[in-house]
């Protein structure tokens, strides 16, 4: 028999940038516990195939928008319109993301910064504000509790050299959950930062075709591969059920050791 709060049943998980990549290795997870799934994604094509792949792994509604979660208007509408079509928002997974670097940190200029921080972290505070904001709302009406999740990345804990605009949305990313954890607990609200290491995605599709970057950075990923979006199922599960609705504040760093060799 299944966990019981593994068992996602009537809960509605809200996933950014859930239509590829990580987002989309979350989704199915949630999916196939049976949660219902509004996926955020600027492409419609792939928001269509999204939902046609996630439709068949559970019992629950899989919808998605087109929503450019740099645009606060955009992000203001799109919540409305998911909870008015899904009934609610459980778990809200602000893992949109972009990664612009640079030649060297004094040639960054300031439309590389701009990018990373339009996206990565203005998206994610009006995507995980908005949320809060229903979320606090059904606590006070006597339905509490909620799921705050932020992708932030190993650059917000290391050094990332030329990638200091994105290690910064991610080290500041890390900072609002830490806040929203706090502020929030006593509407049942938890709010965690899941960290990734090296994952095959389109966003490192130039490392995943180096040479040099096969040879000298997955050798010292301790489990020996590149990590991969199903990687990221069991954590999402985790977080999005009321088996965690005593973890909170936390970051998980989840890159086959490579942060501890
Ligand atoms: N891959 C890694 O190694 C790695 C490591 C550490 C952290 N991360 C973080 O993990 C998250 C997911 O990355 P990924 O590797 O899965 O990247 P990805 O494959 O490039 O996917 C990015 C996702 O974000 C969406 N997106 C991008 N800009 C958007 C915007 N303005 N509005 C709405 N959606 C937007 C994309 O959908 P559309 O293009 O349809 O909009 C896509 O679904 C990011 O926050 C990233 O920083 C990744």
């Amino acid at each position: 028999m299944t966990y019981a709060p593994f068992d996602l049943t009537g809960k509605v998980a809200l996933i950014t940038g859930g239509n590829r990549g990580i987002g989309l290795g979350m989704a199915r997870a949630l999916a196939a516990s049976n949660a219902s799934i509004a996926i955020w994604g600027r492409k419609q094509a792939a928001n269509d195939a999204a939902i046609t792949e996630l439709s068949a792994l559970g019992v629950g509604d899989v919808k998605a928008w087109s929503v450019d979660v740099s645009d606060e208007l955009a992000v203001t509408q799109a919540t409305a319109e998911t909870i008015s079509s899904m009934g609610r928002i459980d778990s809200c997974f602000a893992n949109a993301g972009v990664g612009f670097g640079a030649r060297s940190f004094a040639e960054m200029d300031t439309e590389t910064w701009r990018k990373n921080m339009s996206v990565n972290l203005d998206g994610a505070f009006w995507t995980m504000r908005e949320t809060v904001k229903h979320i606090t709302a059904r606590a006070n009406d006597g339905d509490p509790g909620g799921s705050i999740i932020g992708v932030a990345s190993l650059a917000a804990i290391e050094g990332a050299a030329r990638n200091q605009a994105y290690a910064a949305t991610k080290g500041g990313l890390i900072s609002m959950l830490k806040g929203i954890a706090v502020e929030t607990a006593r509407y049942g609200i938890r709010a965690n930062a899941i960290l990734p290491g090296w994952i095959a995605t389109d966003m490192t599709a130039a490392g995943q075709e180096s040479d040099v970057f096969n040879s000298k950075v997955i050798p010292r990923v301790p489990v020996r591969r590149w990590g991969q979006p199903d990687d990221f199922g069991g954590i999402a599960v985790y977080l999005a059920s009321d088996a965690s609705t005593y973890h909170t504040g936390g970051t998980f760093v989840v890159d086959g050791g490579y942060s501890i060799f």
